[in-house]
């Protein structure tokens, strides 16, 4: 059977390693941190150190193998140095498909609009300057080496031990409802099953947004997780005094606005969503 090889194991890795594994499906995956790796391999995976600031000596896996690939670009520069990086250490054996988790950040704002795949893209910030960039990266690497790929554009991540509670304990305030942007998110659980398809589907489209379909705006999620937490909700306050009090990453997130269309997603790769929406997500979360 086909390997999965995991780049980037961390929070969604190890989702998608566990449901891989339960499946008895084989996965080799990468983390940065030696730590990591011991633990990972205590759990029962194979597991490989690698970090691609540091070069990539990586020897792909033996057989035919899958890539899903999960590493945030560097902090700084207008390239993603990282992807290129692994893509030329699989070079003398590439795999059957590359799987690339991106972010949906490449569409800027959108004034709350609908925003589907055939959107022409406009970053409006380096971070998603370099997703763009390692998008193409990976257009060019398969296709000159004639490989299957998958980019995913993803939403906010949350779940178990992945919810905003420093951000409510800090008591910083959130745009008042009336006036705060349109915000996408997904369960790491559905986000996982998402992640798996596009690996396994027979013919999947080249790209998909990822989300639960149902936009909101992130008062609205706070909020919630407030009430499901027992913190402190967070004071919600006009758009131009949280703006003032905010980084300008934050103000970034509070000015995009956008929602994110994932027909596509849910016709050929997650047609059931295990939490529709936020709300349902949130009442399934145990471990805080
Ligand atoms: N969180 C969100 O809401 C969101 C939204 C859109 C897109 N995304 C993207 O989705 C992907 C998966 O998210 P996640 O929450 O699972 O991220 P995560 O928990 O931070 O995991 C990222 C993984 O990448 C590894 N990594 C980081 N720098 C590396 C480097 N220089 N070389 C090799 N590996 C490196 C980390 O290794 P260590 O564990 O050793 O540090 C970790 O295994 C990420 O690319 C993330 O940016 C996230």
């Amino acid at each position: 059977m086909e390997t999965t090889l995991i780049v980037g194991c961390g929070y969604l890795g190890r989702r998608v390693a566990e449901f891989l594994q339960r499946a008895n499906n084989p996965v080799l995956i990468t983390t940065r941190r030696p730590e990591s790796v011991d633990v990972l391999r205590g759990h029962g995976y194979a597991a490989h150190e690698l970090d691609l600031d540091a070069g990539a000596d990586f020897i792909p896996p033996g057989g035919p193998y899958r890539v899903l690939y999960l590493v945030p670009p560097p902090h700084y520069g207008a390239q993603d140095s990282r992807l290129p990086r692994l893509l030329s250490a699989l070079r003398g054996h590439p795999p059957l498909r590359f799987v690339y988790a991106g972010s949906s950040a490449v569409y800027g704002d959108r004034q709350g609009a609908w925003v589907s795949e055939t959107a022409a893209v406009a970053p409006q910030s380096e971070t998603a300057a370099r997703r763009l960039h390692a998008e193409r990266s990976l257009i060019q690497w398969c296709s000159e080496h004639g490989i299957s790929r998958v980019i995913l554009r993803l939403a906010g991540i949350y779940g178990p031990r992945r919810l905003p509670l420093e951000r409510l304990r800090s008591a910083r305030a959130a745009v008042r409802e009336a006036e705060a942007a349109w915000s996408n998110r997904i369960h790491v659980d559905d986000l996982a099953r998402a992640c798996i398809a596009a690996l396994q589907h027979p013919s999947p489209r080249t790209l998909y947004n990822v989300a639960d379909g149902h936009p909101s705006s992130s008062t609205a999620f706070l909020r919630a997780v407030a009430e499901r937490t027992g913190l402190p909700a967070a004071p919600e306050v006009p758009l131009r005094e949280a703006l003032a009090q905010a980084s300008p990453a934050q103000a970034r997130f509070m000015l995009e606005s956008r929602r994110l269309d994932v027909s596509h997603m849910r016709e050929d790769l997650l047609p059931d969503l295990l939490f529709p929406d936020y709300l349902a997500g949130l009442s399934a979360i145990q471990d805080f």
